[in-house]
């Protein structure tokens, strides 16, 4: 089987954790490199976090650590929603130090991405910090990516502020140069993030799926994304859902900017679904999920894992 290239740029991070366990054991893709940013937690506790996880499920894949704090604004995390140190709950071996690379992230996507002989998939399910400054200092990347499948976004309400969702709202100008960039966008929300539940009998299933439905089982129940009990919404999968179920999706082609100004709607992502703006479309927006699809979906690929 042809595997898609791709690299993910991350915040470990609870739901992160899962979306990257199923990415790493889906034959169709082939996980080139991992990237951290400061997001849910700080840098140092993500980039930890991350190579725990790599330890845990046993797969060699290079990680190199990006940006300790937003372009602009001081980093304001979520260690509210994850734990204190980004993933608590389950007891993870060491992290494997010997995968992080010395570059740091932005050189290793550019070196990854160059390298390629084939265009790779960007998916970001953490703030923009790294993203944006690659396609800033290295503007020539951009015939080498395919496209970016981010996790971020609300064509509706937001979780971080009234409107804004909390990836875009840490880090509102790399969103922005990231939106503006002209590369083909996916943008996977919180209209599909918030639909994207897993419930406690998934969970009970889980626990007895092997070691990786084990950690997801201790992990959930520390996990304040939702009640474990009424559904927790596994945001970030919402990204790798979409590169291996895009018929679970319904899609609108939009125009998105991002909402820099001071103020309630700071980090918005203004999604123009009518055409008020009189821009061409440069974002392709999951307006809706089947949950149920979903679901039955999360829990096959979290079979697939060890
Ligand atoms: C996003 O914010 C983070 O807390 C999650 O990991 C996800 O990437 C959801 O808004
Ligand atoms: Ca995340």
């Amino acid at each position: 089987m042809l595997k898609r290239p791709i690299i993910i740029d991350t915040d470990p991070g609870i739901d992160d954790a899962l979306a990257i366990a199923i990415a790493l054991f889906a034959e169709e893709l082939d996980v080139r490199l991992i990237t951290t940013v400061a997001g849910n937690v700080c840098l140092e506790h993500v980039t930890n976090n991350t190579l725990k996880l790599l330890h845990f499920l046993e797969k060699d894949v290079p990680v190199a650590a990006g940006a300790s704090r937003p372009l602009i604004e001081p980093l304001v995390d979520a260690s509210n929603v994850h734990g204190a140190t980004g993933m608590e709950g389950f007891d993870f071996p060491e992290p494997k130090k010997e995968l992080l690379l010395k570059e740091n992230a932005v050189n290793a996507m550019y070196r990854v991405l160059m390298e390629s002989d084939e265009p790779i998939t960007l998916v970001p399910i953490a703030p923009l910090t790294n993203i944006a400054m690659l396609l800033s200092l290295y503007p020539e990347v951009k015939s080498k990516i395919k496209e970016i499948v981010l996790m971020g976004g609300s064509a509706s309400r937001g979780n971080k502020g009234v409107m804004s969702e909390f990836n875009i709202a840490t880090d509102p100008e790399a969103a922005k140069i990231v939106f503006d960039s002209g590369l083909p966008i996916v943008m996977a929300g919180l209209d599909v993030g918030w639909k994207a539940l897993v419930y406690p009998e998934d969970s009970e299933k889980m626990k007895d799926m092997g070691k990786t439905g084990e950690m997801a089982y201790c992990l959930f129940k520390k996990y304040r994304g939702g009640s474990f009990n009424t559904g927790l919404k596994m945001y970030d999968s919402c990204a790798i859902a979409y590169l291996l179920r895009p018929e679970l999706y319904t899609m609108e082609d939009a125009y998105v900017d991002i909402e820099l100004s001071a103020g309630m709607t700071r980090g918005c992502t203004v999604v123009d679904l009518k055409g008020y703006l009189g821009k061409e479309p440069n974002t392709k927006v999951c307006m809706d999920i089947d949950g149920e699809a979903f679901r039955a979906w999360f829990l096959e690929y979290v079979g697939k894992c060890i």
